[in-house]
C-alpha cells in the first residue's frame, strides 16, 4: 500500500544575520491512508512550519516529502500546484475564509479552479455544507458566523476536491470546548468513513484520544512521546507539556511539583493558586478540565 504521505529527513533551516537553526529538524514520518494522526506540540514547536511543509506550501532545505508516493521536489510548479488542489485539503490556523464571499461561495472557490463549472460546484458545496450542519448557513458570510461555524465551513471547503489528505492546524484552538469536540468529530468521521488521511497538529491535549496515533513535535524535532518523554498538565492552560522543558515549576500546597508550559501561566498560578484543579500527583492522564482553550 503507498503511503498517503512520507517524509524522510526533512529539514528546514532558517538564517537570521549570523544564525542559522533548524526549525524543522531531520524529520521521518509514514501516514497510512484512512489514519487519523495528531501532532503535539506547545506553540512554538515549528508544527505551522512542518504542516505548510507537508502542504507544499514551503519548501524543505532538504529532505523528501512524498503525497502518495509522488516526491514533492520531482514536481514542476504546475503539478505542485494541482497537487495541492486535488490531493491536499488545508485547515488554517485562522479559518482564512473570504470575507466578502457567504458559506457557499468560500466552499466552492477551490473547485472553481480544477473547472468545475458554476452550478455543479455550488451543489456540492451546498450537500457539504449539509452534510456539516450548515444547510441554513449557506448564504451567511463569515462575519455572521460563529467560530465553530466558520470552521466547519473552512472543513467543507477543504472538503470540495475530495482530496486524500486533510491537513488541519490547530482546528480547535479557537472554539469552546463544544463547538470543538463536534469539529474533531468530523474530522474523525471523515478518516472513519471516507478513508481520507487526516493530520492534525495542535497544542490541545483534549483531542489527544481521537488520534490513531500521537506523536509530539519540541523544537522542530517528532518524537513518540510515549517512549520518549515524561510529561504533565499545565494546571493554568491545561496543555500537556514535556516537564524535562517546563518554563517553570511549583510546590503545591500537597507537596505536588507542578510544571508550567509559559511564565505567565506561573504567574496566573501565583495569583491565584487555589482556583485551579490540579493534576492528580504523578500522572498526565487524569486530566483535569481546560480552564482557557488557547494561551494568550
Ligand atoms: N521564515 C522564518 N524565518 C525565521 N524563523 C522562522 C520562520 N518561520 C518560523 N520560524 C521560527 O519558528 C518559530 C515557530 O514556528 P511555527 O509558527 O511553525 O510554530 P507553531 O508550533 O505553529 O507555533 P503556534 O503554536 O504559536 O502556532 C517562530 O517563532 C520562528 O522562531
Ligand atoms: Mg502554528
Amino acid at each position: 500500500m503507498t503511503p498517503v504521505l512520507s517524509l524522510e529527513a526533512v529539514t528546514k533551516t532558517f538564517t537570521t544575520g549570523s544564525t542559522t537553526i533548524a526549525a524543522v529538524d531531520h524529520i521521518d514520518l509514514t501516514v497510512d491512508p484512512g489514519e487519523l494522526v495528531i501532532i503535539m506540540g506547545p506553540s512554538g514547536s515549528r508544527k505551522s512550519t512542518l504542516l505548510q511543509i507537508i502542504g507544499a506550501l514551503l519548501s524543505p532545505t532538504s529532505g523528501t516529502v512524498s503525497i502518495n508516493g509522488r516526491p514533492l521536489g520531482s514536481l514542476t510548479h504546475r503539478e505542485l500546484a494541482d497537487l495541492r488542489l486535488h490531493d491536499i485539503g488545508f485547515i488554517f490556523q485562522g479559518f482564512n475564509l473570504l470575507d466578502a464571499l457567504n458559506a457557499t461561495d468560500n466552499v466552492a472557490a477551490p473547485a472553481a479552479l480544477t473547472g468545475m463549472k458554476r452550478s455543479a460546484r455550488r451543489l456540492r458545496a451546498q450537500v457539504l455544507l449539509d452534510q456539516l450542519d450548515l444547510a441554513d448557513r449557506s448564504h451567511h458570510r463569515p462575519d455572521q458566523l460563529s467560530g465553530g461555524e466558520k470552521q466547519r465551513v473552512a472543513i467543507a471547503r477543504a472538503l470540495i476536491n475530495n482530496p486524500s489528505l486533510i491537513l488541519a492546524d490547530e482546528p480547535t484552538a479557537n472554539l469552546d470546548a463544544a463547538s470543538g469536540y463536534q469539529v474533531l468529530h468530523l474530522l474523525q468521521d471523515i478518516a472513519a468513513a471516507t478513508g481520507k488521511t487526516v493530520l492534525i497538529v495542535t497544542h490541545d491535549h483534549r483531542i489527544a484520544d481521537a488520534a490513531d496515533r500521537l506523536l509530539w513535535l519540541t523544537d522542530g524535532v517528532l518524537h513518540d512521546r510515549h517512549a520518549d518523554f515524561a510529561t504533565a498538565i499545565d494546571p493554568v492552560c491545561g496543555m500537556e507539556i514535556l516537564i524535562e522543558r517546563a518554563a517553570a515549576t511549583r510546590t503545591s500546597g500537597d507537596s505536588q511539583t507542578l510544571s508550567f508550559c509559559s511564565q505567565l501561566c506561573a504567574d496566573k498560578y501565583d495569583l491565584r493558586p487555589n482556583f485551579y484543579d490540579l493534576p492528580q500527583a504523578g500522572s498526565a492522564v487524569n486530566r483535569p478540565p481546560i480552564n482557557h482553550p488557547q494561551r494568550s
